[in-house]
């Protein structure tokens, strides 16, 4: 069940542009690879939506990247900082998969370390724009990784069940190889668990809240 508490940070990790940000668990369960918390950045109203990246004993990290206001806030917080969160939410990877292949591409990749480790550390195709981006690779086992402008699609095994997380371009790239993968969508979330709207995406022709639906969905 999803709970909202106030958790301290243990301390924070620099991997390549992105930072990890490591929280004291509490009674916060860290639910199913592909679920998501919504995460209370300092001096903004709205909290932001995070994959659970790692679950080490007592703790839950996520790995942010800086792209704005409310993600800077949340990589500058500092050991001992109050964090309101909320989670696990959504839908998560199917871990019931015969031959597991992980697909990700830059901050997709977040939900990974977590992923790798429910599936007994499977392959994994990465992606990154630069070497300092691919940084955050070490944080998956059994990564094969490719720098742009090669593209992981041109590197993918076949015969595999793919799970993916990415950009949406990835994703479509990925969907229309493998039909049947477990894909991973991003949509901007107020609230996270259904009572806003403003994740609305369209689903096989239906208007539907990935927070809900989501943000894991089967491609075919
Ligand atoms: C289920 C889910 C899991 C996520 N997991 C992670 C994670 O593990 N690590 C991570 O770094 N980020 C993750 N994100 C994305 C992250 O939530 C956004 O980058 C963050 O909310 C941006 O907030 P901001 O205030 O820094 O920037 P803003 O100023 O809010 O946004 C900066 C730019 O990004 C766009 N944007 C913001 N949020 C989204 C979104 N969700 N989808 C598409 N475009 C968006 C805005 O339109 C704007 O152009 C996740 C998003 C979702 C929905
Ligand atoms: S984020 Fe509010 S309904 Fe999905």
């Amino acid at each position: 069940m999803p709970r909202r508490e106030a958790r301290s940070v243990v301390g924070t990790e620099t991997v390549g542009p992105y930072t990890l940000l490591r929280v004291a668990r509490g009674g916060l369960e860290p639910g199913l690879p592909g679920q998501f918390f919504m995460l209370e950045a300092p001096g903004r109203v709205l909290p932001r939506p995070m994959s659970l990246c790692l679950a080490p004993a007592g703790e839950l990290a996520f790995l942010i990247d800086p792209i704005g206001p409310g993600t800077r806030a949340l990589c500058a917080l500092a050991a001992g900082d109050r964090i309101g969160i909320l989670g696990p939410l959504g839908n998560g990877f199917r871990l019931d998969v015969e031959r597991p292949l992980l697909v990700g591409g830059g901050i997709g990749v977040a939900p990974f370390p977590y992923l790798s480790e429910r599936l007994g550390e499977p392959p994994a195709v990465l992606g990154f724009r630069t070497a300092w981006h691919a940084e955050a690779a070490a944080l998956v086992p059994n990564a094969e990784v490719v720098l742009e402008p090669a593209y992981v699609t041109e590197v993918m095994p076949a015969g595999h069940d793919v799970l993916a997380c990415g950009p949406e371009p990835m994703l479509e790239a990925v969907r229309r190889l493998t039909p049947h993968a477990q894909l991973a969508w991003e949509a901007p979330m107020a609230c996270g668990y259904g009572a806003c709207y403003g994740c609305v995406v369209e689903i096989e022709g239906r208007l539907k809240r990935l927070c809900v639906e989501g943000p894991v969905l089967a491609a075919a």
